[in-house]
């Protein structure tokens, strides 16, 4: 296929679909996922738009023993030190955001069983985030560039074609800032440059059949109040 002068005329067959059922997949089955599909998802990933094409993305997946290792050394540093990330997390938001906040919380803790008032349960719960909610592969998206606005836009397109993808091909991810909490960590695990900074992960694999947390589809607000035709 001559990618230069791709017809916009031909069918995108499944992006619809892949929009209406993409959500955030925490638990998974221990199955391996092919290398060439992996490949497949993150080369087609990189047609991702970026500011004046730039592309300020790597990206390194982490499988087998590597995986292991990684997800240990994270676990470890979560229980033992606060986070350090790279990238401003955010610390304020709009009262009708946390809401939503709060809501997700609630919920997810519902439907994994959880008791809000179990703080040791919650803290469990977060700390699957750096065992990549025991998917088969993790994925970190790192970046030499200086970190502004726009390349934060950049990397969220690149983000959403990888979930929309791999959608696509039956797998289910987690995008995860939390996996950008100890660059340090991933850095000496994977053998990066300092000036690779780690900007966040996503975990990816098979969904786990039989989980009601896997079943969880999050709400969204109306359309009608948040897109206006003039
Ligand atoms: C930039 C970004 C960071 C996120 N970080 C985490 C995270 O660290 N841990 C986690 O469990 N989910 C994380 N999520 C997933 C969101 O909670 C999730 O996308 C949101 O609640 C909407 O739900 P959905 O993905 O199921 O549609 C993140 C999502 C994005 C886009």
């Amino acid at each position: 296929m001559n990618l230069e002068s791709i017809s916009i005329h031909e069918v995108a067959k499944s992006v619809s679909e892949a929009m209406d059922t993409r959500h955030s997949i925490r638990e998974y089955e221990t199955k391996p996922i092919p290398e060439d599909l992996l490949n497949r998802i993150f080369e087609k990933a990189l047609r991702s738009p970026s500011w004046k094409n730039s592309q300020p993305w790597k990206v390194h997946i982490v499988s087998g023993e590597k995986r292991n290792s990684l997800a240990s050394a994270l676990t470890n540093a979560a229980t033992g030190s606060q986070p350090t990330p790279e990238t401003n997390w955010p610390e304020s938001y709009p009262s009708d955001a946390k809401k939503r906040m709060f809501d997700l919380g609630m919920k997810i803790y519902g439907v994994a069983g959880i008791d809000r008032k179990d703080k040791e349960a919650r803290d469990q719960f977060m700390l699957r985030n750096f065992s990549f909610f025991g998917a088969p592969t993790a994925v970190f998206i790192t970046s030499k560039f200086d970190l502004n606005f726009f390349v934060g836009i950049d990397l969220g397109c690149f983000l959403q074609s990888v979930l929309l993808l791999a959608r696509e091909e039956g797998l289910g991810t987690c995008p995860q800032a939390a996996l950008g909490a100890f660059p340090e960590v991933v850095r000496n695990e994977l053998g990066l440059p300092k000036e690779e900074k780690v900007i966040m992960g996503i975990s990816i694999g098979y969904p786990k059949a039989q989980s009601e947390l896997n079943r969880f589809h999050t709400p969204r607000e109306e359309a009608s109040d948040l897109i206006r035709f003039y």
